[in-house]
């Protein structure tokens, strides 16, 4: 193959793969998924018959109010997706509202399905993420009115780093980004992952192991 084919083709897989990173475009103005128990089961969800679509779902007043940060973490995310917001079906994109008490933690965590954009509304944040390539972390301390990205798939966390409340607000770029909280992934499974794997993949004693899963077990994330 020639040089300037083996561009062309280097060029059309990367778009067709950059096309098929996002969730899939709608094929209709709107698809408010259908919330009754009949509803079948597929890949995503069925739209609610148009003429039962109003205004009101379209609407979600769920991120009025702050989450209770009251637990080990100091902090709560509250989401905005198409899960506790119906009218999000098949528009790819969703939302959270995050709190955080004063030295709260996000902690690792993952989105399987979506880059996420944080805008910080309140309080000073120390937020990063791990690239893939030699577990670079990439960190900044966020003030009031800043931006973050952190890229689909990648770990990330955001720390509140001031002695006052912070409160932050999350974009994704899908219907149902998903998240894989990393600690409780690996500490909190259900059923446990098997004592030899974790004792050989950190390299700690069992003694170790039982503590880390009575830890991770009661944390919220
Ligand atoms: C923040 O990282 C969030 O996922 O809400
Ligand atoms: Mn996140």
């Amino acid at each position: 193959m020639s040089s300037s084919r083996a561009i062309l083709l280097a060029i059309l897989v990367t778009i067709s793969a950059a096309f098929s990173l996002a969730d899939p475009d709608a094929l209709q103005d709107f698809c408010v998924r259908d919330t009754s128990a009949a509803a079948p089961i597929i890949n995503g969800f069925t739209c609610k018959p148009a003429a039962a679509t109003a205004a009101a779902d379209f609407k979600f007043s769920g991120l009025q109010k702050s989450g209770n940060t009251n637990n080990k973490l100091g902090s709560a995310v509250t989401a905005a997706n198409v899960i506790s917001f119906p009218g999000l079906n098949t528009l790819g994109v969703s939302f959270a509202r995050v709190d955080y008490a004063p030295f709260g933690l996000n902690a690792p965590h993952v989105h399987p399905r979506a880059t996420e954009i944080l805008y910080v509304q309140q309080g000073t944040l120390y937020a990063g993420f791990v690239s893939t390539t030699n577990n670079t972390l990439f960190a900044q301390t966020l003030h009031p009115g800043d931006l973050f990205v952190f890229p689909r798939g990648l770990v990330h966390f955001q720390l509140n780093v001031g002695e006052t409340p912070a409160v932050a607000l999350a974009g994704f770029n899908s219907q149902n980004a998903g998240v894989t909280a990393v600690a409780k992934a690996v500490f909190a499974s259900n059923p446990a992952i098997t004592d030899a794997v974790l004792e050989k993949a950190f390299q700690i004693n069992p003694e170790l192991v039982d503590r880390l899963r009575e830890l991770f077990g009661e944390t919220h994330v």
